[in-house]
């Protein structure tokens, strides 16, 4: 009987040991049912009560998955505080005075903690805070793929350099893309998250002020009418940090509002519009009118797209650590 038990624990060591080995970057979608059963409970409790409180939160972490995985992959490198040498990456251009939602994670993470210490990655709420509040707002629901590990260190570089910025071209976001391994149409169907949420002036302004050589053609005629309301918030000057819907249709929800606000010329950013202004070919102009006229193609599509985007070089097995904080790294010895 004694030694049938050692057996026992010898296997279940082995067997323990082969799964923490694994370090094939794959993800599982019933990675934490043994590990954390309440993982997903306890990440969708505090998303609801942080979006019921603040329905604006629900675009703020969708984007800080996003401004993670851009960077080093989903790694959490984004909630990193800085310290010693390693400056934030919440301190880089596109995330500084803008990226919200810190303090939900930490939330989150302090719930994880006191469930299943040492277990829960940041990656892994991030990308399944993710996912809690697209379908919150009213958008698809999807399986999260878990067993991302967190990363030991903060790329502010790389925060500068790999996310999109709302004036690039359409051949530049392209590029953005291509760059995390991801291609045009994750790029048309993952620029519909801006069917919620704000973005300020200061990110608007040169879009709203600009007028292009086209639009002096009947064919951007569309574009004029609603510069004229984006001026009318954003002045030429100052009041950078003041907000407009990136949706102003139904800024509050995740539909497809988005896609048909572009086909109409009255997306926010410069970098939403050129989606129909600068394509040439007509690809990308095609698939916009097609999640303009379906929703159920676009959130299909976005489902599909967004897990891509949580499988970018994704930390596992050796690699990286489960943060104890989200903000620091463990300090060695710890565990
Ligand atoms: C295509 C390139 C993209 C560019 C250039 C871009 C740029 C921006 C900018 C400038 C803002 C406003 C920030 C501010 O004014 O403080 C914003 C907001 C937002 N972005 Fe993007 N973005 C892009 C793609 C994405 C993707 C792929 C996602 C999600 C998967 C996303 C999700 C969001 C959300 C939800 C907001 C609103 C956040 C809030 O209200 O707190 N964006 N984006
Ligand atoms: C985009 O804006 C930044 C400042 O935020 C500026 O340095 C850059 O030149 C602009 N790029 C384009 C293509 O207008």
């Amino acid at each position: 009987m004694k030694n049938k038990n050692i057996f026992l624990t010898i296997v279940v060591l082995v067997l323990h040991g082969r799964e923490i080995l694994s370090d094939d970057g794959v993800l599982y979608v019933d990675y934490y049912k043994d590990k954390c059963p309440l993982a997903e409970d306890i990440v969708r409790r505090n998303v609801e009560i942080a979006v019921r409180k603040d329905p604006r939160m629900a675009a703020s972490l969708l984007r800080l998955h996003f401004h993670d995985c851009f960077v080093m992959g989903c790694d959490a490198s984004l909630l990193l505080d800085s310290f010693g040498d390693m400056v934030s990456e919440k301190l880089a251009g596109p995330n500084a005075n803008s990226l919200r939602g810190f303090d939900v994670i930490d939330k989150i993470k302090y719930n994880l903690e006191e469930a299943c210490p040492y277990t829960v990655s940041c990656a892994d709420i991030l990308a399944l805070a993710a996912r809690d509040a697209v379908v919150l707002r009213g958008g698809p629901t999807w399986d999260v793929w878990l067993g991302r590990r967190d990363s030991l260190k903060a790329s502010f570089d790389g925060a500068n350099n790999f996310i999109p910025f709302p004036n690039s071209s359409l051949e530049t976001l392209i590029a953005n893309f291509k760059e995390q391994g991801l291609d045009i149409g994750d790029l048309v169907t993952l620029s519909g998250s801006h069917t919620m949420g704000k973005a300020r002036c200061v990110n608007f302004r040169q879009w709203a002020y600009e007028v292009s050589h086209e639009e002096y053609h009947d064919k951007y005629k569309r574009f004029r009418t609603f510069k004229r309301i984006l001026r009318s918030i954003c002045p030429e000057k100052g009041r950078d940090d003041v907000l407009a819907p990136l949706d102003y249709v139904t800024p509050a929800r995740f539909d497809n509002q988005y896609f048909i606000n572009l086909v109409e010329g009255n997306g926010l950013l410069h970098s939403d519009n050129v989606l129909v202004s600068e394509d040439e070919e007509g690809v990308i102009k095609k698939l916009v009118w097609g999640y303009a006229s379906d929703e159920d193609l676009f959130f299909a599509s976005f489902v599909n797209s967004i897990i891509k985007m949580g499988n970018i070089r994704v930390l596992t097995g050796f690699d990286g650590e489960i943060r104890k904080n989200c903000r620091f790294v463990n300090i060695k010895g710890e565990l």
